[in-house]
């Protein structure tokens, strides 16, 4: 019997060609098992480009795409299951890196200004040419009056880890890398790996989670337990499985409802948060499916960061008269960062003890899957509505300039909900977070520090205006000039403010003469072609007419 129904069809999903796109636009490698990464920087001989072309394509078969394999954190692989590897590799270009592999000027002037000129140009718009952030600072690689030669391509390989207590990656990656010097020194000096990444002689620019008990964690630098939080976009996820995790991650209306963002903020050749495909290096097949890379190495003065915050703790606790140094010190860190040390969220426990019941209520090392679950979900799935002076989460705090959700609703005031416009001015301004610490863990010698690839479809609508108008300026949050108090510049009046509390009755603590916590260490702007694209790059033929 054929049973006819009235329903609608639910609305069509987006399918990805996951074959076709690289692995690490999708999946954030570090948080999935692969703890331990090297990235390498080559430059190619312009004059021998079909040999560049040969290295480009002796390096295709082995990248790692977007399809999945098995995972025991439940998310669906889809129809075609790939065998997880020992060690991901993936690539990406510059442009003068295009140019040197004889990509077609018809291609390559279809290009964004920013991806053109690169980050090291656009230093004032990011904030790179400071007293306090110098961009003469920048490790050798990086910085084309000490580097050996130009970037042009980048490759990172990231590994998973021995299973042997000894905390190393897998013997495969010392083989992978062997693999690369050795094609690289067979190429007749077509291309050549860069050195100068901050260490001495270094290859490449080492990487690894930092660890608690030898095993691998989220903790960065400075103590905060990071990615928690990552953009989810249509197709980035099979089966509705998005749908779930578009919860707290994706684009909400401000009534509590979530979808997953549009693809094309995140892929060329896809629909955006304007419902356009924006235009792109022509043939479509060029750009389709690729995307930018914002590689950003950021060094972190950990001793700096702890002695100001251990000195302006002094100063909340007598203020507010808190009854430990280390209430004060955990207040304060959690004001700067929007979220408690262990990313439990200010905006769903504002002040230590609802922490501490937080904590009693989903404890994170429970042995129960729901609560888990439950914690994980209240982690991610919170507004700022309802919090509009930053009482609660101060509106200066670094996550809450760096996603602001639905702060920034131009209906927030509106007494009829239906009328908010949720993250709608938020949405167009998302990057995908990957990357990896370096300098191994806190007390061992060496800078620390991380290397942020901040993924995007537009640098500078997404990256570039994170960076400049929400870390580097207080405007949109009506607080003037303050930047971010953990990455921002700070000049030498940086303070840090943390608003009066009516209900608590607490006055504002302002927290004066930040120090300069962070240093860009240098960086650049890569395309991330697609499989499709790359065959055409590795073939010289980008240009069908
Ligand atoms: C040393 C440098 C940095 C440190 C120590 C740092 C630290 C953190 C921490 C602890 C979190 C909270 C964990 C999470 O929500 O996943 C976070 C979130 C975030 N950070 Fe950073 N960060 C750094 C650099 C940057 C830069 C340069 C940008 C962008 C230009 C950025 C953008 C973000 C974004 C978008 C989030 C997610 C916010 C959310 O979705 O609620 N961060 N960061």
């Amino acid at each position: 019997m054929i049973t006819l129904t009235t329903t609608k069809p639910a609305a069509k999903e987006v399918e990805l060609e996951l074959a076709d796109i690289q692995g690490n636009i999708l999946t954030a490698y570090g948080r999935l098992g692969f703890p331990k990464a090297r990235y390498l920087v080559l430059s190619f001989d312009k004059k021998k480009a079909p040999q560049a072309r040969e290295f480009v394509n002796a390096l295709r078969p082995k990248i790692t795409t977007a399809l999945r394999w098995p995972s025991s954190k439940d998310i669906p692989t889809g129809a075609v299951v790939a065998e997880r590897p020992m060690v991901a590799l993936n690539v990406a270009f510059t442009f003068d890196g295009l140019l040197a592999l004889g990509v077609s000027i018809r291609t390559l002037r279809g290009m964004p200004d920013d991806f053109i000129e690169g980050m090291r140009a656009r230093r004032t718009i990011l904030g790179d040419d400071t007293p306090e952030n110098p961009v003469e600072e920048w490790d050798p690689v990086w910085n084309p009056e000490r580097a050996e030669g130009t970037v042009h391509m980048l490759v990172t390989l990231n590994a998973r880890m021995r299973e042997d207590g000894t905390g190393l990656p897998v013997p495969e990656l010392d083989v992978m890398t062997s693999w690369i010097q050795d094609l690289c020194a067979r190429s007749g000096g077509a291309v050549r790996i860069l050195k100068g990444h901050g260490g001495p002689d270094a290859e490449y620019q080492d990487l690894s989670a930092l660890t608690q008990d030898g095993i691998p964690c989220a903790k960065e630098h400075f103590g905060y337990t990071d990615g928690i939080s990552d953009p989810v976009f249509d197709g980035q996820y099979p089966d509705g499985y998005a749908k779930s995790v578009a919860v707290g991650g994706g684009a909400t209306d401000g009534q509590g409802n979530w979808r997953p963002l549009a693809t094309g903020e995140f892929l060329l050749g896809w629909p955006d948060e304007a419902q356009e495909i924006p235009g792109a290096a022509m043939p479509l097949d060029f750009s389709r499916n690729g995307t930018f890379i914002a590689y950003r190495k950021i060094a972190q003065d950990v001793g700096a960061f702890n002695a100001w915050v251990e000195d302006a703790a002094a100063k909340l606790k007598v203020l507010w008269d808190l009854s430990s140094h280390e209430e004060a010190k955990e207040t304060l860190l959690a004001k700067m960062a929007g979220r408690w040390t262990d990313g439990v969220p200010l905006a769903v426990a504002p002040d230590y003890r609802s922490w501490l019941s937080f904590n009693q209520e989903f404890p994170a090392d429970s042995k129960d899957p729901a609560v888990l679950a439950e914690r994980g979900r209240r982690l991610v799935d919170f507004l700022y509505q309802g919090d509009e002076t930053g009482s609660r989460c101060p509106v200066t705090a670094h996550i809450r300039r760096a996603n602001t959700r639905d702060m920034l609703d131009p209906e927030a005031a509106n007494k009829d909900p239906k009328s908010r416009m949720g993250s709608a001015l938020n949405n167009r301004r998302r990057i995908l977070r990957r990357g990896l610490p370096f300098g191994g863990n806190n007390g061992t010698p060496g800078e620390k520090g991380i290397v942020m690839l901040a993924v995007c479809a537009s640098l500078q609508r997404q990256f570039e205006f994170v960076q400049q108008q929400w870390i580097n300026y207080g405007l949109d949050f009506n607080a003037g000039n303050d930047t971010c108090p953990i990455i921002g510049n700070h000049g030498e009046d940086a303070k840090f403010v943390i608003a009066a509390d009516p209900k608590t009755g607490k006055p504002p603590f302002i927290a004066a003469r930040l120090k300069q916590f962070v240093r860009t260490r240098g960086g650049d702007y890569f395309f991330v072609p697609s499989m499709t694209a790359l065959r055409m790059i590795a073939m010289g033929v980008t240009d069908p007419t």
